[in-house]
């Protein structure tokens, strides 16, 4: 089985995003920037990481936090200069660990050049950078609406002509059907690929290439009416073969690429592998719909059995052939213990989400805070949330639902339960800065929830992230082993095995506050495993089981 599987670093690495406004202050100014990050390296690294993904650290008038980019080859002033880029690229290679940049080229910023160019001289080469399309008549160029909410198109008076926009106003989709924008996108590749850093997430990249002739869809919904016409497009293929063979493989790097509505069977189309593979990994969001419909704003309510269904999914179908990109959180989606775990048993539910996903085959990323078990935030008005997408649907829910079901919702889905500043300790603004005010609301619970405060503490979540991250690393079956459900019909469950040559694990995972009794799979005799892990004072089994406390999670290795 093992000869199947093909090794490479970037299947063996753990990932830490760092979504830097809100990562570390190291300037006193409210805002999180490189200096702080760069004092935080030794801190990054003592979790077992092997690499740092950062958010976008580019020059941006930060109306989508950094997703809106005015300069790709250079750094945001707040955030520091391109030499505290350089030193911080320096500081995590030496400490063995690489660094992966935003790559966002689905759209730029409306302050970037070329836009500006776009509209300055409608006749110049860049005007074709962009969508640019007469309306028909009064209306639109069609009824395609944006992922933020709204309509995707902007009008420019002085053009006459509308711009598109798959997300905010200041959003400008760039058109990949221009070559001279593929040649733009490899140089900033390049740019950065040739200063050192070794890999990209790359930002809603299944996005880039749309229908031809963009086409009005039959289907409305108030956000992303036309998603069918660009969510996996007609050129996509030809355009991250492009990528690759024209930069990437002349790299040792990785990419990850982000793909909203992926399914397995689209998705090996891209990362299977072989001579036609585009991209190493996709980030899916189908596991993070085990709570809502498509997104979290669309709550349903947690289902264990369409959570384990998904990840059984993607696990069956990719071995061997794919590598699965792992997450449970990042800048985009709410704190998964209020989704997935409980605030009730946070720690124990913490450890257990955390064994759930990171035993899995494929890459881990862990978001900055998820470590400790941080939690969403609950802000009284909607005016005090700075996300745009927050606001577009908050407008939207509030008018489908009314006032206060909206602002529930608010709080449940908001991507800022996200974006409060780490919590370093329990001193002032949680040691987050020095400043007198944060740039945005820091959650009150720092005062229990913190990392100093979990640094010393053995059972910490913290501690507990560091010897789960060291575990896989010293187990080639938690990292390349193949994947065996159990118990699937089970609404409080999760068992699933790993098996690699004549090495086996069995992970056995409680997602119930009441007790639950347990019994081993046939071929796993546990009085010959090793309990290698778990979240509570252990205690043996008995007839091959035991009864798993409220969150309870295990990892059994067998030789
Ligand atoms: C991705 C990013 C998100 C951003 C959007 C538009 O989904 O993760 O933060 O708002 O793309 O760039
Ligand atoms: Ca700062």
């Amino acid at each position: 089985m093992s000869e199947e599987i093909k090794r490479a670093w970037y299947k063996e690495m753990a990932v830490y995003q760092v979504w830097p406004r809100s990562f570390a202050d190291g300037n006193g100014d409210g805002i999180g920037d490189l200096k702080g990050v760069l004092e935080k390296l030794d801190y990054i690294k003592s979790l077992g990481v092997d690499a740092i993904w950062f958010s976008p650290l580019y020059k941006s008038p930060q109306k989508d936090y950094g997703y809106d980019i005015a300069d790709y080859r250079d750094i945001q002033p707040e955030y520091g200069t391109l030499d505290d880029f350089k030193a911080v690229l320096k500081g995590a290679h030496d400490r063995g660990m690489k660094v992966i940049m935003d790559l966002v080229v689905n759209h730029t910023s409306d302050q970037h050049e070329w836009f500006k160019k776009s509209i300055e001289d409608p006749d110049g080469p860049y005007h074709d950078y962009y969508f640019w399309r007469k309306g028909k008549g009064k209306r639109r160029p069609n009824n395609w609406m944006s992922t933020f909410a709204g309509p995707a198109w902007e009008y420019n008076e002085k053009l006459d002509e509308y711009y598109l926009h798959l997300f905010a106003v200041e959003q400008p989709d760039l058109n990949h059907d221009n070559p001279k924008v593929r040649e733009e996108v490899k140089d900033i590749m390049r740019f950065w690929l040739d200063m050192g850093v070794d890999g990209f997430r790359e930002d809603v990249i299944t996005f880039i290439s749309k229908k031809e002739g963009l086409p009005s869809s039959p289907y409305y919904f108030p956000i992303g009416t036309g998603i069918e016409n660009y969510m996996h497009g007609p050129h996509l293929d030809e355009y991250l073969s492009e990528f690759r063979h024209d930069v990437l493989d002349k790299y040792d790097c990785m990419t990850v690429g982000e793909a909203p509505m992926m399914t397995t069977k689209k998705a090996l189309h891209h990362i299977a592998e072989g001579p036609d593979q585009q991209l190493n990994m996709m980030f899916h969001f189908e596991h993070m719909a085990a709570d809502c419909m498509f997104f979290s704003w669309l709550h349903t309510g947690f289902k264990l059995k369409k959570l384990k269904k998904v990840y059984t999914r993607w696990q069956k179908d990719l071995y061997g052939r794919a590598w699965n990109a792992l997450y449970i959180e990042n800048h985009d989606q709410p704190r998964i213990i209020n989704r997935y775990g409980s605030v009730k048993y946070r720690v124990e539910s913490a450890k257990t989400l955390a064994t759930m996903y990171i035993c899995q085959c494929g890459t881990p990323f862990i978001y900055q805070g998820q470590e400790i078990g941080m939690l969403n935030i609950a802000l009284d008005s909607v005016d005090d949330y700075v996300d745009v997408s927050t606001h577009n649907n908050y407008k939207v829910a509030r008018s489908l639902l009314g006032e206060k079901k909206a602002m529930d919702l608010v709080h449940y889905a908001s991507r800022d339960n996200a974006r409060t500043p780490v919590q370093w300790s329990a001193e002032k603004n949680a040691g987050f800065t020095t400043a007198d005010k944060p740039w945005f609301y820091i959650n009150p619970n720092y005062t229990e929830i913190n990392v100093a405060s979990q640094e010393n503490d053995p059972d910490s979540i913290l501690n507990y992230y560091r010897k789960l991250l060291k575990l896989r690393k010293e187990n080639e079956v938690l990292i390349y082993g193949s994947y065996e459900e159990y118990y699937k019909d089970s609404g409080d469950l999760y068992v699933y095995g790993r098996f690699l040559d004549d090495k086996r694990a069995l992970v056995v995972l409680s997602f119930s506050e009441e007790n639950v009794s347990f019994t081993a799979p046939g071929g796993f005799d546990l009085s010959k495993g090793k309990l290698a892990l778990s979240n509570y004072e252990t205690c043996g089994a008995v007839n091959n089981g035991f009864t798993l406390r409220p969150y309870e999670c295990r990892v059994y290795l067998f030789d």
